[in-house]
């Protein structure tokens, strides 16, 4: 069966398709249906079935005799390393770190924060949650004490799992002190924290509440999987939204086991037995489901690489990977690739190696530019495949699902809606508009199963969010269109989110620490186009009336505290100092016109506009920072 049969197949008889595909999972209760609408427009999926996700990523391989196969490789190009792990060697070191943390009193339905670099040991602290049915929520490493410490309270995790240290080209990053600096801010305390001494830093522990991960495990018994129910929180993963506060996206385990599962096949023509790599990082949803869970339920094998495109060694890297390993699948970001043309516009590195095990490049994370694909399909010669999901989905929207059938690709979209996802371009009133016309992108409820059932401790907000503005719809918070192929087109956000190198980002945050600087009375910060990582942020501040401050000085502090409080993942280097901000007469910020004219786009004079002036203002303070930047 080709794309349209199996798409209008799901459609004629969602049920059926799902119920289906929920037989490739190994369950202790089986459901006896797919759909629970009890409670909508909050929809659940094989509510009533009782399963555990590490049996399904791990156990069940060793018992199905494939327990000599590697599960996961590590590759490490930053310590000039690489190790394998087989399924059999996974499920023992698994059960016994489940043991550790049960022994210490972890169970079912307690929080567990993870903070560790891309090290094997990173997924089987995922993965001795899951056998306990305990909820973890990655913070990715890159987020700084102050982001933890507000993970900490919104989670109230029993125990916090860290190595001692990451590794960045050049640098090393000290986790301990960040994790005792959260604990320290943090109004919920964990009971204990659990961590990995790296060869390359040894942390000091707190002695009664920081325990060594192998001393933790020794003479206690290992522990066995317990079963939850369906929709129980396999895990929580924290994504920015238009406010400082983060939202706890939630994963419930049936779901996500199901639609995982039927991805590998279905969309990356991965089996049992593949190489697959997800070149991301743990604390992005691309970790979790593509470096983590979907390619262990499918029994393939995956690669934790801690590397960067460029730079470890070289533009090479990726393609040394590939050749030594025999990958067969390859997800990315596009600003990997453009970090890699960059360095080695004609593809010279790439003719060095063996990549002939490839059978498709995969882009997702932020819209894949025209040049990249073309670059990467040239150089490579195999099918580059965009496709767009967000954290909240957990797994594509849109793509192109070669495992089915290989449709036409074309640039800049991600091609089409998967099974599940009733895709709708919506104007403003939420009628659908036309095949070409730009509009909302919403999918009809229900979403499929694997998506969030809501956020953590925060069903208002869910509502809010996503349900309330199209009522009968998700609303992504990306605008786009389709063409008269049902091919999508993602064009922007309709929100203050961003997209530095794509990591997810929210503008908002970064205000609110802009704003807590003592010498600032108003702030904006705006995404502008960046040719590397698609955007970057930049910062307007007006200081408080009559300030003498040097303004190079505080420019300086400013991006120090984004740094400090948010994390260097923020990028945030560029700010400048204004007078005054432009705004409607109601006092909406124009953030919009002010990207227009960091990125030389024509825009036209907001109606609404208080004092068309200060965009003048504007235009002369982003040209003192470079901008419009000169696009040749
Ligand atoms: N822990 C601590 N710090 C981290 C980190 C981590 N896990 N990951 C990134 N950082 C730091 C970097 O060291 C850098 O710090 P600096 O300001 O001191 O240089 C900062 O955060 C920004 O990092 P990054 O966005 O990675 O930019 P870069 O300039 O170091 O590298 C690229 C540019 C394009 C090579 C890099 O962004 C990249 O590999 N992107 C791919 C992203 C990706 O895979 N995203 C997954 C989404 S699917
Ligand atoms: P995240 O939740 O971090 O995965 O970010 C999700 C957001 O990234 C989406 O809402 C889009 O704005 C953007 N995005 C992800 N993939 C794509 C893509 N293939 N094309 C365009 N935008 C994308």
């Amino acid at each position: 069966m080709g794309y349209s049969e199996i798409y209008s197949g799901w459609k004629a008889d969602p049920e059926g398709f799902w119920m289906q595909a929920a037989g490739a999972i190994d369950w202790v209760k089986a459901p006896s249906k797919a759909l629970f609408a009890e409670k909508a427009p909050l929809y659940e999926w094989f509510t009533d079935a009782e399963v555990n996700t590490c049996w399904n990523a791990v156990d069940r391989h060793v018992a199905a005799g494939r327990g000599n196969q590697v599960a996961i490789i590590h590759d490490s190009p930053i310590t000039h390393s690489a190790r394998e792990i087989t399924y059999a060697e996974l499920k023992d070191r698994v059960a016994g770190l489940a043991g550790a943390l049960k022994a210490k009193g972890v169970a079912k339905g307690d929080r567990v924060i993870i903070y560790m670099p891309m090290v094997p040991e990173a997924l089987e602290a995922m993965l001795a949650c899951a056998r306990l049915g305990a909820i973890h929520s990655v913070v990715f490493g890159g987020f700084a004490a102050h982001e933890l410490a507000v993970r900490i309270d919104d989670a109230k995790p029993k125990a916090i799992i860290a190595a001692s240290c990451g590794l960045e080209p050049g640098r090393v990053v000290h986790y301990k002190p960040l994790v005792d600096a959260a604990i320290e801010q943090a109004k919920h305390k964990p009971d204990f924290t659990l961590i990995f001494q790296r060869e390359q830093e040894t942390a000091k522990l707190v002695p009664g509440r920081d325990f060594d991960w192998h001393e933790a495990q020794a003479g206690v018994e290992p522990a066995d999987c317990v079963a939850v129910e369906g929709n129980h929180p396999a895990y929580i993963l924290y994504t920015s939204g238009t406010t400082g506060a983060p939202k706890g996206v939630v994963r419930a385990t049936a779901g996500h086991l199901v639609a995982l599962n039927w991805t590998m096949k279905n969309i990356y023509n991965v089996e049992a037995g593949d190489v697959f790599w997800a070149a991301s990082d743990v604390g992005w949803v691309v970790g979790h489901s593509y470096i983590c869970y979907a390619p262990l339920i499918a029994g393939a094998t995956t690669i934790v690489f801690e590397g960067k495109p460029v730079g470890t060694p070289d533009a090479g890297t990726f393609w040394r990977v590939i050749e030594d390993h025999k990958v067969k699948s390859f997800f990315t970001a596009p600003t990997a690739l453009r970090a890699i043309k960059r360095d080695d516009r004609e593809g010279e590195f790439i003719k060095k190696y063996d990549i002939s095990s490839m059978q498709a490049l995969f882009l997702a994370g932020e819209r894949a530019d025209p040049d990249t694909i073309t670059w990467a399909q040239t150089h490579l010669k195999v099918p580059v495949i965009d496709h767009w999901w967000q954290t909240e989905t957990g797994w594509a929207i849109a793509a192109n699902p070669i495992g089915i059938e290989e449709l036409p690709v074309k640039i800049g979209s991600p091609s089409v809606a998967m099974p599940g996802y009733d895709v709708q371009v919506l104007d403003e009133g939420g009628h659908p508009v036309k095949p070409g016309t730009l509009g909302a992108i919403a999918v009809k409820l229900p979403l499929p199963p694997g998506t969030l059932p809501t956020l953590w401790n925060a069903e208002e907000r869910f509502r809010k969010s996503y349900l309330n503005h199209f009522p009968g719809y998700y609303e992504t918070g990306d605008a786009g269109y389709v063409d008269e192929d049902g091919y999508l087109y993602i064009m922007a956000r309709t929100d203050d989110v961003i997209n530095v190198a794509g990591h997810r980002l929210s503008t908002g945050a970064m205000e609110e620490v802009l704003a807590s600087h003592p010498d600032v009375a108003e702030c904006a910060v705006i995404g502008v186009a960046d040719q590397l990582k698609g955007q970057m942020p930049v910062g307007f501040l007006c200081l408080n009336k009559g300030s003498k401050r040097d303004h190079a000085d505080v420019v300086k502090e400013c991006v120090k505290l984004v740094r400090d409080q948010i994390g260097p993942v923020a990028a945030f280097k560029l700010a400048t100092v204004v007078d005054r901000l432009p705004k409607t007469r109601s006092g909406k910020i124009l953030r919009g016109t002010m990207v227009k004219i960091a990125d030389g786009e024509d825009y036209k004079m907001p109606a609404t506009i208080d004092d068309p002036a200060i965009l003048d203002e504007i235009t002369v303070a982003l040209g003192g920072l470079g901008y419009p930047a000169d696009r040749g």
